[in-house]
Protein backbone atom coordinates (compact mmCIF):
# COMPACT_ATOMS: atom_id res chain seq x y z
CA UNK A 1 0.00 0.00 0.00
CA UNK A 2 1.53 3.17 -0.66
CA UNK A 3 0.89 6.04 1.47
CA UNK A 4 0.95 9.47 1.19
CA UNK A 5 3.29 11.16 3.13
CA UNK A 6 2.45 14.67 4.53
CA UNK A 7 5.13 16.90 5.13
CA UNK A 8 6.10 19.12 7.92
CA UNK A 9 8.14 22.13 6.97
CA UNK A 10 11.06 20.34 6.10
CA UNK A 11 9.85 16.78 7.12
CA UNK A 12 8.35 14.19 5.25
CA UNK A 13 6.34 11.90 7.15
CA UNK A 14 4.01 9.13 5.84
CA UNK A 15 0.74 8.99 6.73
CA UNK A 16 0.41 5.44 7.92
CA UNK A 17 2.50 6.87 11.40
CA UNK A 18 -0.41 9.52 12.04
CA UNK A 19 -2.78 8.72 14.39
CA UNK A 20 -4.61 11.90 14.01
CA UNK A 21 -4.14 15.03 11.83
CA UNK A 22 -5.80 18.12 11.80
CA UNK A 23 -7.01 19.10 8.31
CA UNK A 24 -7.29 22.28 9.06
CA UNK A 25 -4.76 24.41 8.00
CA UNK A 26 -3.75 22.21 5.19
CA UNK A 27 -3.98 21.90 2.07
CA UNK A 28 -3.39 19.15 -0.25
CA UNK A 29 -1.28 19.77 -3.41
CA UNK A 30 -1.37 18.43 -6.41
CA UNK A 31 1.65 15.68 -5.54
CA UNK A 32 -0.25 14.43 -2.71
CA UNK A 33 1.09 15.88 0.14
CA UNK A 34 -0.57 17.68 2.85
CA UNK A 35 1.19 21.13 3.19
CA UNK A 36 1.52 22.29 7.23
CA UNK A 37 0.61 25.78 6.55
CA UNK A 38 2.20 26.51 10.07
CA UNK A 39 4.89 25.00 12.42
CA UNK A 40 3.78 21.73 13.77
CA UNK A 41 3.90 20.22 17.20
CA UNK A 42 4.39 16.35 16.91
CA UNK A 43 3.13 14.49 20.10
CA UNK A 44 4.57 10.72 20.03
CA UNK A 45 6.81 8.25 21.94
CA UNK A 46 10.28 8.59 20.50
CA UNK A 47 9.29 11.64 19.13
CA UNK A 48 11.11 15.07 20.41
CA UNK A 49 8.73 17.94 20.17
CA UNK A 50 9.49 21.27 21.38
CA UNK A 51 6.59 23.45 21.50
CA UNK A 52 7.44 27.05 22.30
CA UNK A 53 6.12 28.90 19.76
CA UNK A 54 9.55 30.34 18.72
CA UNK A 55 11.26 26.84 18.09
CA UNK A 56 9.98 25.42 15.76
CA UNK A 57 12.40 22.67 14.92
CA UNK A 58 11.11 19.17 15.44
CA UNK A 59 13.40 16.06 15.52
CA UNK A 60 12.00 13.22 14.57
CA UNK A 61 13.34 9.73 15.59
CA UNK A 62 11.31 7.49 13.53
CA UNK A 63 12.32 3.87 14.85
CA UNK A 64 9.43 3.61 17.09
CA UNK A 65 6.47 2.73 15.20
CA UNK A 66 3.73 3.75 17.72
CA UNK A 67 1.19 6.30 16.71
CA UNK A 68 1.86 10.29 16.16
CA UNK A 69 -0.03 13.32 16.82
CA UNK A 70 0.48 16.31 15.25
CA UNK A 71 -0.69 19.54 16.23
CA UNK A 72 -0.26 22.85 14.93
CA UNK A 73 1.85 24.84 17.16
CA UNK A 74 -0.55 28.19 16.98
CA UNK A 75 -4.09 29.19 16.73
CA UNK A 76 -4.77 25.71 16.32
CA UNK A 77 -7.33 23.15 17.85
CA UNK A 78 -6.11 20.06 19.35
CA UNK A 79 -7.62 17.08 17.58
CA UNK A 80 -6.71 13.08 18.35
CA UNK A 81 -8.45 9.98 18.21
CA UNK A 82 -6.27 7.67 19.18
CA UNK A 83 -5.63 7.72 23.42
CA UNK A 84 -3.80 4.96 25.23
CA UNK A 85 -3.34 5.37 28.42
CA UNK A 86 0.21 6.20 28.38
CA UNK A 87 -1.33 8.63 27.06
CA UNK A 88 0.14 9.21 23.33
CA UNK A 89 -0.16 13.39 23.87
CA UNK A 90 -0.88 15.77 26.29
CA UNK A 91 -4.66 15.91 27.41
CA UNK A 92 -6.73 18.75 28.81
CA UNK A 93 -7.13 17.64 32.35
CA UNK A 94 -7.58 19.66 35.07
CA UNK A 95 -7.49 19.06 38.79
CA UNK A 96 -8.41 21.35 41.92
CA UNK A 97 -7.42 23.51 44.64
CA UNK A 98 -7.67 21.21 47.52
CA UNK A 99 -5.56 18.67 45.09
CA UNK A 100 -2.94 20.60 44.44
CA UNK A 101 -2.61 21.63 47.89
CA UNK A 102 -1.50 18.07 48.80
CA UNK A 103 0.43 17.20 45.78
CA UNK A 104 2.88 19.84 46.47
CA UNK A 105 2.32 20.44 50.66
CA UNK A 106 1.62 24.21 50.68
CA UNK A 107 1.38 25.63 53.73
CA UNK A 108 -0.26 28.87 54.53
CA UNK A 109 3.14 30.70 53.90
CA UNK A 110 3.52 28.99 50.41
CA UNK A 111 0.08 30.08 49.40
CA UNK A 112 0.72 33.76 50.39
CA UNK A 113 4.12 33.56 47.90
CA UNK A 114 3.99 34.36 44.53
CA UNK A 115 2.94 31.34 42.30
CA UNK A 116 3.47 29.79 38.92
CA UNK A 117 1.44 27.09 37.59
CA UNK A 118 3.19 25.52 35.18
CA UNK A 119 1.27 23.11 32.64
CA UNK A 120 -1.48 23.92 34.48
CA UNK A 121 -4.19 23.62 31.65
CA UNK A 122 -7.41 23.54 33.29
CA UNK A 123 -7.06 23.10 36.70
CA UNK A 124 -8.77 25.03 38.51
CA UNK A 125 -5.81 26.06 40.76
CA UNK A 126 -5.35 29.55 39.49
CA UNK A 127 -9.16 30.26 39.65
CA UNK A 128 -9.84 29.53 43.34
CA UNK A 129 -6.33 30.92 44.91
CA UNK A 130 -7.17 34.07 43.24
CA UNK A 131 -10.49 33.80 44.96
CA UNK A 132 -8.93 33.19 47.92
CA UNK A 133 -6.44 36.38 47.71
CA UNK A 134 -3.48 34.75 46.44
CA UNK A 135 -1.10 35.61 43.58
CA UNK A 136 -1.25 32.91 40.64
CA UNK A 137 0.11 32.74 37.11
CA UNK A 138 -0.32 29.55 35.03
CA UNK A 139 1.27 28.94 31.93
CA UNK A 140 0.58 26.58 29.66
CA UNK A 141 0.37 26.18 25.82
CA UNK A 142 -3.45 25.33 25.44
CA UNK A 143 -3.85 29.22 27.11
CA UNK A 144 -3.83 30.20 23.01
CA UNK A 145 -7.59 28.43 22.71
CA UNK A 146 -10.22 29.94 23.36
CA UNK A 147 -12.64 28.80 26.50
CA UNK A 148 -14.83 27.51 23.86
CA UNK A 149 -11.92 25.72 22.02
CA UNK A 150 -10.61 24.27 25.48
CA UNK A 151 -14.13 23.44 26.81
CA UNK A 152 -14.82 21.52 23.20
CA UNK A 153 -11.12 19.54 23.87
CA UNK A 154 -12.42 18.30 27.06
CA UNK A 155 -15.47 17.17 26.19
CA UNK A 156 -13.78 14.99 23.40
CA UNK A 157 -11.21 13.55 25.77
CA UNK A 158 -12.65 13.10 29.28
CA UNK A 159 -15.19 9.82 28.34
CA UNK A 160 -11.98 8.61 26.45
CA UNK A 161 -9.74 9.38 29.62
CA UNK A 162 -12.25 8.29 31.98
CA UNK A 163 -12.99 4.97 30.10
CA UNK A 164 -8.94 4.46 29.75
CA UNK A 165 -8.85 4.98 33.50
CA UNK A 166 -11.49 2.32 34.25
CA UNK A 167 -9.50 -0.17 32.32
CA UNK A 168 -6.26 0.46 34.10
CA UNK A 169 -8.16 0.76 37.59
CA UNK A 170 -5.62 -1.40 39.53
CA UNK A 171 -3.17 2.02 38.90
CA UNK A 172 -4.62 4.18 40.86
CA UNK A 173 -5.96 4.30 44.46
CA UNK A 174 -9.58 4.49 45.17
CA UNK A 175 -9.78 6.35 48.43
CA UNK A 176 -9.81 9.81 48.42
CA UNK A 177 -11.61 9.75 45.30
CA UNK A 178 -14.33 6.63 45.67
CA UNK A 179 -14.93 5.38 41.56
CA UNK A 180 -14.11 6.38 37.99
CA UNK A 181 -17.65 8.18 38.14
CA UNK A 182 -16.40 10.29 40.72
CA UNK A 183 -13.54 10.73 39.49
CA UNK A 184 -15.29 12.33 36.02
CA UNK A 185 -17.21 14.17 38.38
CA UNK A 186 -14.44 15.95 40.64
CA UNK A 187 -12.40 16.73 37.55
CA UNK A 188 -15.55 18.16 35.76
CA UNK A 189 -16.10 20.07 38.38
CA UNK A 190 -12.78 21.50 38.57
CA UNK A 191 -12.33 22.39 34.85
CA UNK A 192 -15.74 24.42 34.97
CA UNK A 193 -14.67 26.50 37.56
CA UNK A 194 -11.48 27.51 35.78
CA UNK A 195 -13.76 27.45 32.25
CA UNK A 196 -15.76 30.32 34.24
CA UNK A 197 -12.87 32.13 35.46
CA UNK A 198 -10.69 31.63 31.98
CA UNK A 199 -11.53 34.36 30.06
CA UNK A 200 -11.48 37.74 33.15
CA UNK A 201 -7.73 35.23 33.89
CA UNK A 202 -6.63 35.92 30.43
CA UNK A 203 -7.40 39.32 30.40
CA UNK A 204 -5.77 40.02 33.70
CA UNK A 205 -2.69 38.19 32.46
CA UNK A 206 -2.82 35.01 35.40
CA UNK A 207 -3.35 32.65 32.09
CA UNK A 208 -0.28 32.69 29.75
CA UNK A 209 0.58 30.89 26.46
CA UNK A 210 3.81 30.08 27.06
CA UNK A 211 5.63 26.90 27.15
CA UNK A 212 8.73 24.79 28.63
CA UNK A 213 11.49 24.91 27.97
CA UNK A 214 11.41 28.79 27.12
CA UNK A 215 8.91 30.46 29.34
CA UNK A 216 8.56 34.01 28.85
CA UNK A 217 8.68 35.47 32.11
CA UNK A 218 11.80 37.36 33.37
CA UNK A 219 14.39 35.93 35.99
CA UNK A 220 12.76 35.20 39.49
CA UNK A 221 9.88 36.66 38.14
CA UNK A 222 8.28 33.76 41.02
CA UNK A 223 8.60 32.91 44.58
CA UNK A 224 7.34 29.46 44.18
CA UNK A 225 6.67 27.19 41.04
CA UNK A 226 4.54 23.89 40.92
CA UNK A 227 3.87 21.50 37.87
CA UNK A 228 1.58 19.00 38.26
CA UNK A 229 1.15 15.88 36.16
CA UNK A 230 3.04 17.18 33.18
CA UNK A 231 7.18 16.86 34.12
CA UNK A 232 8.12 13.40 34.78
CA UNK A 233 4.74 12.09 33.86
CA UNK A 234 5.12 12.28 30.58
CA UNK A 235 8.49 10.88 30.08
CA UNK A 236 7.75 8.80 27.52
CA UNK A 237 6.83 11.98 25.58
CA UNK A 238 9.78 14.68 26.44
CA UNK A 239 13.03 13.20 26.92
CA UNK A 240 16.27 13.77 28.90
CA UNK A 241 16.96 16.55 27.54
CA UNK A 242 13.42 18.41 27.23
CA UNK A 243 13.26 17.45 30.72
CA UNK A 244 16.36 19.14 32.08
CA UNK A 245 15.71 22.08 30.33
CA UNK A 246 12.66 22.58 31.42
CA UNK A 247 13.92 22.08 34.77
CA UNK A 248 16.27 24.67 34.83
CA UNK A 249 13.85 26.89 33.08
CA UNK A 250 11.48 26.61 36.38
CA UNK A 251 14.75 27.33 38.13
CA UNK A 252 15.56 30.58 36.24
CA UNK A 253 11.83 32.11 36.88
CA UNK A 254 11.42 31.12 40.65
CA UNK A 255 13.22 30.81 43.62
CA UNK A 256 11.65 27.19 44.50
CA UNK A 257 10.66 24.40 41.80
CA UNK A 258 7.89 21.68 43.19
CA UNK A 259 7.38 19.06 40.68
CA UNK A 260 4.56 16.25 41.22
CA UNK A 261 4.19 13.30 40.62
CA UNK A 262 7.77 11.62 40.00
CA UNK A 263 6.42 8.44 38.03
CA UNK A 264 5.57 8.35 34.71
CA UNK A 265 2.56 6.31 32.93
CA UNK A 266 2.58 2.79 33.71
CA UNK A 267 3.29 4.11 37.33
CA UNK A 268 6.86 3.23 37.44
CA UNK A 269 9.48 5.79 38.53
CA UNK A 270 10.40 8.44 35.40
CA UNK A 271 13.54 7.09 33.69
CA UNK A 272 14.41 11.31 33.76
CA UNK A 273 14.76 11.25 37.20
CA UNK A 274 17.94 10.35 38.45
CA UNK A 275 19.78 12.15 35.83
CA UNK A 276 18.24 15.47 36.20
CA UNK A 277 18.45 15.19 39.79
CA UNK A 278 22.28 15.02 39.26
CA UNK A 279 22.61 17.81 36.66
CA UNK A 280 20.28 19.64 39.18
CA UNK A 281 22.64 19.39 41.56
CA UNK A 282 25.54 20.00 39.47
CA UNK A 283 24.50 23.45 38.36
CA UNK A 284 24.37 24.10 42.55
CA UNK A 285 20.49 23.35 43.34
CA UNK A 286 19.75 21.24 45.97
CA UNK A 287 17.07 18.58 45.42
CA UNK A 288 15.25 17.00 47.82
CA UNK A 289 12.50 14.76 47.37
CA UNK A 290 9.54 14.36 49.59
CA UNK A 291 6.96 12.28 50.62
CA UNK A 292 3.19 14.20 50.17
CA UNK A 293 -0.04 13.25 51.76
CA UNK A 294 -1.45 13.00 48.04
CA UNK A 295 -1.56 9.86 46.70
CA UNK A 296 -3.94 9.23 43.66
CA UNK A 297 -1.95 7.20 40.79
CA UNK A 298 -0.73 4.39 43.01
CA UNK A 299 2.56 5.06 44.35
CA UNK A 300 3.06 9.04 43.24
CA UNK A 301 3.00 10.18 46.74
CA UNK A 302 6.38 12.49 46.32
CA UNK A 303 7.67 15.45 44.96
CA UNK A 304 10.86 16.66 43.95
CA UNK A 305 11.50 20.33 45.68
CA UNK A 306 14.25 22.56 43.76
CA UNK A 307 16.35 25.39 45.47
C1 LIG B 1 -2.35 16.41 32.28
S1 LIG B 1 -2.41 18.13 32.14
C2 LIG B 1 -2.17 18.61 33.82
C3 LIG B 1 -2.96 19.85 34.17
C4 LIG B 1 -2.78 20.34 35.60
N1 LIG B 1 -1.41 20.65 35.90
C5 LIG B 1 -3.27 19.35 36.60
O1 LIG B 1 -2.48 18.68 37.27
O2 LIG B 1 -4.48 19.20 36.71
C6 LIG B 1 -0.87 18.52 31.37
C7 LIG B 1 -0.79 19.95 30.90
O3 LIG B 1 0.51 20.19 30.39
C8 LIG B 1 0.37 21.16 29.36
N2 LIG B 1 1.58 21.22 28.52
C9 LIG B 1 1.85 20.51 27.39
N3 LIG B 1 3.05 20.87 26.90
C10 LIG B 1 3.53 21.83 27.72
C11 LIG B 1 4.73 22.60 27.75
N4 LIG B 1 5.68 22.42 26.83
N5 LIG B 1 4.90 23.50 28.73
C12 LIG B 1 3.96 23.67 29.68
N6 LIG B 1 2.81 22.96 29.71
C13 LIG B 1 2.60 22.05 28.75
C14 LIG B 1 -0.85 20.69 28.63
O4 LIG B 1 -1.38 21.69 27.80
C15 LIG B 1 -1.77 20.30 29.78
O5 LIG B 1 -2.58 21.36 30.18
Amino acid sequence: MVCSPIKIRNKLIPRNKLASFDSGPHHNTDKGLALAAKPYFLYRPGAVADPSPEVVSVRLRLAKKSSLLICPSQDHRFRSSVMAFQLEQVVPWGRSFDEYASMFALSGADLDKTILGCGDGPASFNAELTVRGGRVNSADPVYRFSAGEIALRIEETCTVVLEQTRRNADEFLWQRIRSVEELGRVRMIAMRRFLQDYPRGRQEGRYVDTALPSLQFADKSFELALCSHFLFLYSGHFDGSFHLRSLRELCRVAEEVRVFPLLEFGAVKSRHLDEALSQLSLDGHQTDIVKVSYEFQRGANEMLVVH
